[in-house]
């Protein structure tokens, strides 16, 4: 998935809506999005919604945190709603190897789980975390982190200018625990939501450190993301010139003064296989 798209369930418009837009996934969400007095509705809502939707994309739910006071409802809505129209489940705040085993044991057998590392104690658990068979991603939450680090911030998963780039550093130890296990990666949301120029930068950030996709929190930010993870043309036509002059060698080549090996081939055949992958 490139863009996964977080709507609250507390707003039918947003999700009715969300259904005709280009995101990959949607996860409606029973979590910050919603306040608590309105948790109880938009459970019934989505009782509601996710017995009469068709559609043939991925939709997820947030959950609320398992030591919270709203995740027992949560999970009963869960119980009644037909395995498959969710593909997934979205737990907030995971903190170890056993948070994951206690939500796996109490919701529907084999349901997958994409967790979100957004805590110091879970970014440091993190490589456990990804190794439970029942995962099949972790996200990083940069706002609830830098709450979590004691990170000072104006603005919502935004250091401050003199930490600004300061939250590669975790978002690359999710990358490596996720893709340890041969997991999925995502980048949290960005905040500011009309700063497109900001959105980006990030996305491509995040691209370049090895992330697989990113959470949007608004219909706008949803073409912006696809873009920065869909590899272009000419990165398509230079990881297969790299393939075809590896293949063409005895091991190593010199390809246009760039020495390229069997690493360098590894590199070109997952950028081919990601795009293999979005054109599906
Ligand atoms: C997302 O949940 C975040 O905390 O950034
Ligand atoms: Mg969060």
């Amino acid at each position: 998935m490139r863009s996964l798209l977080c709507v609250p369930a507390s707003q039918p418009k947003m999700v009715e809506k969300s259904l005709t837009l280009d995101s990959d996934q949607i996860i409606l969400d029973l979590e910050d999005a919603v306040i608590p007095a309105d948790k109880a509705a938009a459970r019934a809502y989505l009782r509601e919604f996710l017995s009469t939707v068709e559609t043939n994309k991925h939709l997820s739910l947030r959950l609320n945190e398992l030591s919270s006071p709203f995740a027992k409802a949560d999970i009963e809505l869960l119980d009644g709603v037909k395995p498959h129209i969710l593909s997934s489940v979205i737990l907030p705040k995971i903190n170890s190897l056993d948070d994951v085993k206690s939500w796996a044991n109490k919701l529907p057998k084999g349901m997958k789980l994409e967790v979100q590392i957004e805590s110091a104690m879970g970014l440091i658990k993190a490589p456990k975390i990804a190794s439970h068979p029942q995962v099949i991603s972790l996200a990083f939450g940069p706002a609830d982190f830098m709450a979590s680090a004691g990170m000072p911030s104006a603005s919502p998963g935004t250091p401050y200018p003199e930490a600004a780039t300061a939250l590669q550093w975790p978002l690359m130890q999710v990358v490596i625990a996720a893709h340890a296990h041969d997991k999925i990666a995502y980048d949290g949301p960005y905040f500011q939501i009309a700063d497109h120029v900001g959105l980006s930068r990030s996305a491509h950030t995040a691209r370049a450190l090895g992330v697989d996709g990113k959470w949007v929190i608004h219909p706008d930010q949803i073409a912006l993301v696809n873009q920065a993870f869909t590899p272009t043309a000419s990165e398509i036509a230079h990881a297969q010139e790299i393939v075809a002059a590896f293949n063409a060698s005895s091991g190593a080549a010199n390809f246009d003064g760039l020495m390229i090996d069997e690493a360098s081939k590894k590199v070109a055949e997952r950028l081919l296989e990601r795009v293999t992958q979005i054109r599906r």
